[in-house]
């Protein structure tokens, strides 16, 4: 019965559609276009460029409305995946590609109907759903952070819808978030029984308020909002121009390759003078779960939605028993930045490191690179050899010039050689990077080696050839 409704409603929806494509292209047919713009002589066609750019953008409003409708019909009647949004395909192929910058990614056919049932016949228009969940609790601020969201969202609000979690149950915060309408999807916590938090933990009560969070945003998320991966940010975050193409283009990465786990926005180690800033397109493999601006999928989530800890969440998501060997995508730029906090996290930490994270200002486009280099079959092949290739130098060297001098112009980077968790520490400080390891793996390490830059020149602070894998220990 339930089904039979949904396929009366795809019908209805189905037919609106094709009404309204043939409405529309009988209006702005060609034709019309032409016997206009042929006043005009030379200028027909810049002028039917336009015409067409226009008529693509109003098409595209129409997929947005209709596909928003789709998503509300799914959704009333339970269907499986109301975060995919399908859209008409057939004989015509409207493309978008050569019209002047439109960029259109939209297939779109009026009245071409070919086989299947209508919800079939339906393909995405704007891809993959991807929400991002944001945390809150009691920081009136985070109108700073949603504020950008939205500025740097546009008009791609069913793309990225933002989801704001928010706990604590903070009146004046409650108000700011319930302020944004329907720009944003407002959820509340609602379990606030205090936490029975063992007596020397006591002063860590935080973590556990956030952990039970976590757990809650993620589950409603997935379970019940039903989508199929999500963005996580914070109240405090900041994001580069670029945050949606970055998580947009590496999703198809992390979806295909089982040893990854999750995208990070973040570099722990991207401060002024560590990073390449030319280098903006750069991407690595880390083994170290960064967060702080990061995407999950549902298939991870189902892992660890079970066995979801009563704190300390992101140190337990980097135990072995939960990373199980995957890495996580990262940039050599960060795309997020925190603009600091007084709250559980310390103070301290964000005055000595955080704050001196660069965020990225320029815009890359990663929707148009080809980030296929970062699946493993392909990485790790081509990092090995790289760093094979590479000479070896002792800190003395690196610290003198010298080591600049002899290979910079020939090998573009070199290699730092530690064996032993004191002697990584000590090159740490040295380079300026992060010295502390989490369940034995050196912040944005893969497969032990830090990437960073020295006076200029590409350091890779690397394990011995010796090394067998972390050591949870260190
Ligand atoms: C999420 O919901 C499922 C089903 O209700 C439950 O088994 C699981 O423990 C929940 N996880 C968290 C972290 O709340």
């Amino acid at each position: 019965m339930m089904m039979m409704r949904a396929q009366v409603f795809y019908m209805v929806v189905f037919v609106l559609i094709w009404i309204g494509f043939t409405y529309l292209l009988f209006v702005q047919r060609p034709g019309a276009l032409n016997a206009r713009s042929s006043h005009h002589g030379t200028r027909l066609e810049p002028q039917l460029k336009v015409r067409l750019v226009e008529f693509e953008t109003r098409l595209r409003q129409q997929i947005r409305d209709n596909a928003q409708l789709l998503r509300e019909v799914q959704a009333l009647h339970g269907g499986v995946e109301p975060a995919v949004v399908k859209f008409v395909d057939g004989a015509n192929e409207y493309e978008a590609g050569g019209l002047g910058g439109a960029g259109l990614d939209l297939q779109a056919v009026p009245g071409g109907g070919t086989g299947g049932g209508p919800a079939e016949s339906v393909r995405g228009s704007v891809g993959p759903i991807m929400p991002l969940l944001m945390f809150a609790c009691n920081r009136v601020t985070v109108a700073q952070a949603v504020d950008l969201i939205l500025a740097i969202r546009g008009d791609r609000v069913q793309k990225f819808p933002l989801i704001v979690s928010q706990d604590c149950g903070h009146k004046a915060t409650r108000d700011v978030l319930l302020g944004y309408g329907d720009q944003i999807i407002f959820l509340e916590q609602p379990h606030q029984s205090p936490i029975a938090v063992p007596a020397k933990e006591k002063k860590f009560q935080g973590y556990f308020n956030i952990a039970r969070h976590y757990g809650w945003a993620l589950n409603h998320t997935f379970n019940e909002l039903k989508y199929e991966q999500v963005i996580v940010v914070e109240d405090d975050l900041e994001i580069a121009p670029d945050f949606f193409e970055y998580f947009e283009a590496t999703l198809p990465i992390l979806k295909s390759d089982p040893s990854l786990y999750c995208v990070s926005a973040w570099n722990d180690n991207g401060k002024q003078g560590l990073i390449d800033q030319v280098q903006k397109s750069l991407l690595y493999r880390s083994d170290f779960f960064g967060g702080l601006g990061w995407m999950l999928t549902r298939e991870l989530w189902r892992e660890l939605s079970p066995k979801w800890p009563a704190s300390y969440w992101d140190d337990w998501i980097r135990d072995p028993r939960q990373r199980r060997e995957r890495a996580c995508i990262r940039p050599e730029i960060s795309r997020t930045k925190t603009f600091g906090k007084v709250g559980v996290s310390n103070g301290m930490f964000y005055d000595k490191h955080l704050k001196f994270i660069k965020l990225n200002d320029q815009f890359y486009d990663f929707t148009k690179a080809d980030l296929s280099y970062l699946l493993k079959a392909q990485y790790d092949p081509a990092f090995e050899a790289k760093l094979n290739a590479l000479p070896v130098v002792s800190v003395e060297e690196l610290r003198s010039g010298e080591a600049s001098g002899k290979h910079k112009a020939r090998h573009g980077a070199v290699r730092l050689v530690y064996h032993t968790k004191l002697v990584f520490k000590k090159y740490a400080k040295v380079l300026g990077i992060m010295d502390d390891f989490k369940a034995g793996v050196p912040r944005m390490a893969y497969k032990g080696v830090v990437s960073t830059l020295f006076n200029g020149l590409r350091v890779y602070v690397s394990p011995a050839f010796s090394w067998k894998g972390y050591d949870p220990t260190w």
